[in-house]
């Protein structure tokens, strides 16, 4: 695992973006997999500021979204659908047929599921996994669990996850209990895999993300199996590590 650790979350942001454009850069049709929540926030930011002020072009660029939330309809403005316009795709020149997403509202969610990995299979595999953790250790909604799917899946949501995201949400009660997530191999069968994470909260997922431990009770733990991963961390995420 090779590390990149920022003193601030915004030069976190940046640093990650960074990596993102060069690796666009270097394989314009790069397939991207993509995450949500408030950490990526500040990257996708600044790669829209890469694109508008310094022409970072994503004309070729096809992305993959790890997950989305059961029930929301992609005009819904906490569906992950929506997120991803709002904070990346309506602000570059990236295109429609390119944009790939599990659908939470599809009629059939194991089938929707099968049709995504074989998207994923279709264009060669994902070129560059991005993704975000939960304070649990969770990438994508793979939740600690007995066991974990390998592939895209129907997944109930964790309480400790329906209650960090209901910050988004009007109510509690609004957070919706189920989603569809790519499976940690749909993950781990990425060539390279980028991890965020900033904040005092992450510390411990951090921990448990790069201490030799591989264990199902923290998913994020199961990145030590891979060969390419770096981790973009803030100071506070980074400081059980650096002890
Ligand atoms: C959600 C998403 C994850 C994300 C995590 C962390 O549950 N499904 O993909 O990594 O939350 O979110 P945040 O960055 O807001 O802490």
């Amino acid at each position: 695992m090779k590390y990149v650790i920022s003193s601030t979350y915004d030069e976190m942001s940046i640093e990650a973006a960074k990596y993102v454009a060069d690796a666009i850069k270097a394989k314009p049709d790069i397939v991207l997999g993509l995450p949500t929540g408030g950490t990526p926030v500040g990257m996708y930011k600044e790669l829209v500021r890469l694109h508008k002020e310094e022409g970072l072009d994503f004309s070729k660029v096809r992305t993959f979204n790890l997950d989305e939330y059961l029930g929301l309809d992609s005009d819904h403005p906490q569906s992950y659908r929506y997120f991803m316009e709002t904070n990346l795709f309506s602000h570059v020149n990236i295109k429609k047929e390119n944009i790939h997403f599990l659908s939470g509202i599809a009629e059939d969610p194991n089938e929707e599921c099968l049709r995504y990995e074989k998207a994923i299979a279709d264009v060669g595999g994902i070129d560059l996994m991005i993704l975000g953790i939960g304070t649990n250790g969770h990438i994508g909604f793979n939740e600690p669990a007995n066991c974990l799917q390998a592939n895209s899946h129907l997944v109930a949501l964790a309480q400790s996850t329906i209650e960090a995201n209901a910050r988004f949400f009007e109510k509690k009660e609004d957070v919706p209990t189920r989603a569809v997530t790519m499976g940690v191999g749909s993950i781990l069968r990425s060539k390279e895999i980028i991890l965020l994470a900033s904040g005092k909260s992450k510390q411990d997922a951090i921990y448990g993300t790069t201490n030799g431990v591989v264990t199902l009770d923290l998913p994020a733990s199961l990145l030590q199996l891979h060969r390419d991963v770096t981790l973009f961390l803030d100071e506070e995420a980074a400081a059980k590590i650096k002890k």
